[in-house]
């Protein structure tokens, strides 16, 4: 027995919160643009929505200046002002804790501010389009631009994308959701074909745009690079007319991702508004088209009509771009929402938060716990200033508290996502050429393939672990500061030599490894290793040829022609012996060059129990000291997932060896997304996801360190204990198999699916502790609203320790009735309270009919079953505290 079938059921984020007289619903902006469209040629029409390279912007399109329509110079995002002009405050804007940290907090009042600081300094810079926010919902574990987006739950998502545009609108500015859609994974995301159902897409990867659309009042949308079952995003015409326009009522426009855009009638016909970042396949291919009769100057004015609406309705005509200061609290906000980011995952024994007068010395450890980590790529912001953990501990601590600073690890960059096993640690490396006291190797690079004539560059590299084309684009390379810059010549095709001696920790048997993409040869002792021995050009690809056996060991291949290799080989290592290194390196394959550049590691898998001597130091230093703080990190970028769930760069065996040598020890998480702790999780006593924290990151960890703040973030995706353990189960499902990436999970994404599957994650969706404590009780509900069907939920929320602490309670609904599978627990509302200690408050929360309901892919819209719901509220998707039913009545009744 059912049911209504409603297309249009509620708001998506279960709010109505929609502006009472936003910019798409004003007859005056509507009568302006015609009027605008009526005095315009064919040629002005068809430059308008084609868009300038322009290197000193995001995207650019240049200025109609006979008819007053100011340029559009958009800035990248989503977590501050991506500034290309360096002319303009030295390129720097504040860099806001990215996207997934404002996700933790989950307070729409928070991601208000934050899109006010958006807003706000990108007019202030000269912007009038802000390339954000990004509501790509955390599909894998490893994405590689998880840290862009809002987590794995679609309301979530929702209700802070919604916020954020409209802080940012509240500007001069238009904002841009992205990426339209179905862009949930980095590996081949130029090309790769997204199955999706349609029930899935309608549940969970598009209401965080229906929401901006609605909610928002979104000005602009990004079409995504990758296909959405068969068709590209951006001449998908389900997406971009049916659903976006007709559905969901979007007025605005839609411009194509770095590319995105592979036709010319096609693309403009589905719904594409401005091909970005210049006249790739439009400009005269579109004049011709529209000549020819394949886009019809209808559909050219539709274009153009979409592009002025939000230009005239934002106020973008009367406020032309005015650079200024940045406003002097925005460095104060990005610390606030920094603090309230921050997840504490586990706290045994109470060792958190430090009491400042107890601890007498702090040994600060980790490769980069020196300075402040962003995420890469175009969301990649240039902060005012930064404060790194360990500033932001000697800030903090006690006045008389050692704080002492060891890296234990080498510093990260873009190497971090290549496969294969860690990189030689430069702790036992030494430059030929150097004075002995120095670590690495002596490096050459060449402009050419080839080694030949003089070399470009001369230096001494730490690591032998390269990853360049996209990853060193100026602006776009998160690696950390204190590795110094490759020259942008060496972006794409190249050669490089690394010579020097490795010497062993301890005597053993040692693997050391390759891996790569073009030609490279690795000698020890003056003998060939790993490589063939022919010239660079010869090489194509290694095999397992009797050359490279001799004469230490066993040859091992992996991976894919256009993935880097790996290949491994065995060596017996004596600790009083350094033995000369070789490695030579042409990143020569025909795919090398301005995307996909040199990828080289020198990689070694020591013996079991053998540590680097900077692990060991790093180990001895935190056994000296009264406590340890391990702040950890990953490189995440676009262009590339993640290899794997391992910290990169040794870090898991430095956290396991200082863990070990004190159990005061505190690791700090500065990644955008989970970890696989296996090697070391029951180790350190506390655990801080700390995400990229913004540039005031530093002072948000210690405030939650020493207890300054007490910590109130929680998980906006599940941690699984390792990638096995997630419902991302198949090749199939992820990277995909020729070309196709199958979303056969269908809507069981993140928590769905691991409770469907009984997955017992590591930290669950919604975890999160506190250094109080809260008790739930009293849970009562309405009968639904007659009106609408929403539901009134109430309970108390009770502070039981001994701190004034903010808990996020979340209400969850069950499996609905009827035939038709649904989870057995999806989220439909939550809430802030800050209690002091023995406070209570009581929660009211509603929750929308859309939460009570499914997409009926049949009947195309939204069905309520009757019957019975169980109601949950916890303090996590896997902590409920209390459980009650609702009766949902039959239509009508
Ligand atoms: C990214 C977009 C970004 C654009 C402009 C693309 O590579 O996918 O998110 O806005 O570049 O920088």
């Amino acid at each position: 027995m059912t049911s209504v079938i409603e297309p249009d059921l509620s708001s998506p984020d279960g709010t109505d919160g929609e502006s009472t007289d936003p910019w798409h619903r004003s007859p005056a902006v509507d009568d302006r643009v015609e009027a605008l469209l009526s005095g315009m040629t064919p040629a002005e029409k068809i430059e308008l929505v084609t868009g300038d390279i322009n290197v000193d912007y995001g995207f650019y399109k240049a200025p109609l200046a006979r008819l007053g329509i100011p340029a559009l110079t958009m800035c990248d995002g989503p977590s501050g002002v991506r500034i290309n002009k360096r002319s303009v405050n030295g390129g720097r804007a504040t860099a806001l804790p990215a996207p997934i940290a404002l996700a933790a907090t989950w307070d729409p009042v928070l991601a208000a501010r934050y899109g006010d600081v958006l807003g706000a300094e990108a007019f202030a810079t000269g912007h009038n389009v802000f390339l954000g926010p990004a509501v790509d919902i955390a599909r894998v574990p490893v994405g590689g631009r998880t840290f862009e987006s809002f987590g794995e739950d679609p309301l979530l998502q929702a209700r802070l994308a919604a916020p954020v545009i409209r802080g940012i609108q509240s500007h001069p500015v238009q904002a841009t959701i992205k990426h339209y859609a179905v862009n949930n994974q980095e590996h081949h995301r130029a090309t790769v074909d997204a199955e999706v159902d349609e029930r899935t897409l309608r549940e969970i990867y598009l209401p965080p745009f229906e929401a901006a659309v609605r909610n928002g009042d979104v000005a602009a949308v990004m079409g995504a690079f990758n296909k959405v079952n068969g068709d590209f995003a951006c001449e998908n015409r389900l997406l971009l007319t049916d659903l976006l326009r007709r559905q969901f009522g979007f007025r605005g426009w839609v411009m194509s991702d770095y590319g995105a855009n592979h036709s010319t009638a096609e693309s403009a016909n589905a719904g594409l508004d401005q091909e970005q970042p210049g006249a790739g396949h439009w400009g005269q291919q579109l004049r011709q088209a529209l000549d020819d009769g394949r886009v019809s100057p209808a559909t050219l004015d539709e274009m153009v009509r979409r592009i002025l609406r939000p230009t005239v309705g934002l106020g973008l005509l009367e406020h032309p771009v005015e650079i200024g200061p940045l406003p002097e609290d925005h460095s104060r906000v990005s610390r606030e929402i920094a603090e309230a980011g921050i997840v504490l995952l586990k706290n045994d024994g109470g060792l958190l938060p430090l009491a400042g007068d107890t601890v007498r010395s702090i040994a600060v450890i980790g490769p980069d716990a020196d300075e402040a980590v962003f995420g890469g790529g175009s969301g990649l912001v240039n902060p005012v200033h930064t404060v790194s953990p360990l500033d932001g501990i000697r800030r903090r601590a006690a006045a008389g508290t050692i704080v002492e600073y060891l890296p234990g690890t080498d510093p990260l960059s873009a190497g971090a996502l290549l496969p294969g096993p860690d990189p030689v640690p430069s702790s036992i490396l030494t430059p030929e050429g150097g004075d002995g006291s120095e670590l690495g190797l002596h490096a050459e690079y060449w402009t050419n393939t080839g080694f030949t004539g003089d070399p470009h560059l001369v230096r001494t590299d730490l690591q032998v672990d390269l990853n360049l084309g996209f990853f060193n684009f100026p602006g776009f390379n998160a690696a950390s500061a204190k590795l110094p810059e490759i020259p942008t010549e060496l972006t794409g095709q190249m050669s490089a030599r690394w010579t020097g001696t490795l010497t062993a920790p301890a005597d053993g048997d040692y693997e050391l490894s390759l891996t790569w993409l073009g030609t490279a040869r690795l000698y020890v002792d003056d003998q060939l290793l790993i490589g063939l021995a022919a010239s660079a050009q010869d090489i194509a690809a290694p095999t397992a040829s009797p050359t490279s056996l001799y004469p230490y060991g066993q040859l091992v291949l992996q991976g894919a022609a256009s993935e880097p290799e790996t290949v491994t080989a065995t060596v017996r290592l004596l600790a009083d012996r350094p033995r000369p290194i070789r490695i030579e390196y042409a990143a020569d394959s025909p795919e090398q060059g301005f995307l996909t550049g040199a990828q080289i590691r020198f990689g070694w898998r020591p013996p079991n129990g053998v540590r680097s001597p900077s692990v060991t130091a790093a180990a001895a230093l935190a056994a000296r000291c009264d406590t340890a703080v391990v702040v950890v990190r990953a490189y995440e970028s676009e262009h590339a997932d993640r290899p794997g769930l391992h910290l990169p760069n040794g870090q898991d065996e430095l956290v396991r060896a200082v863990g070990e040598a004190n159990p005061r020890t505190v690791v700090v998480l500065t990644t955008g997304g989970p970890v696989d702790m296996t090697n070391w999780h029951d180790r350190p006593a506390a655990l801080l996801q700390a995400w990229y924290a913004g540039q005031e990151q530093g002072s948000a960890i210690a405030a939650v360190v020493f207890g300054d703040v007490n910590p109130s973030g929680k998980l906006p995706l599940t941690f699984p204990r390792s990638l096995a353990e997630s419902p991302i189960r198949t090749a199939e499902q992820y990277p995909g198999v020729d070309g196709t990436v199958r979303y056969t999970e269908g809507i069981l994404v993140g928590y769905r699916g691991y409770d469907v599957l009984q997955l017992d994650p590591l930290y669950p969706f919604g975890h999160g502790l506190s250094y109080t404590a809260f008790a739930y009780d009293d849970l009562t509900i309405s009968s639904p609203d007659p009106s609408d069907g929403t539901v009134a939920v109430s309970f108390v929320v009770r502070n039981t320790g001994e701190r004034t602490g903010t808990e996020v309670a979340q209400l969850y609904l069950g499996t609905l009735p009827g035939e038709v599978p649904t989870p057995p627990r999806q989220l439909a509302g939550f809430a802030q309270v800050t209690l002091d200690p023995g406070q209570s408050q009581r929660v009211t929360l509603s929750v929308a009919r859309r939460s009570m309901s499914y997409w009926h892919v049949a009947a195309g819209g939204w069905v309520t079953p009757p019957g019975p719901v169980a109601i949950e509220v916890g303090t996590s998707s896997r902590d409920i505290r209390l459980v009650t039913t609702i009766v949902v009545p039959a239509t009508g009744q």
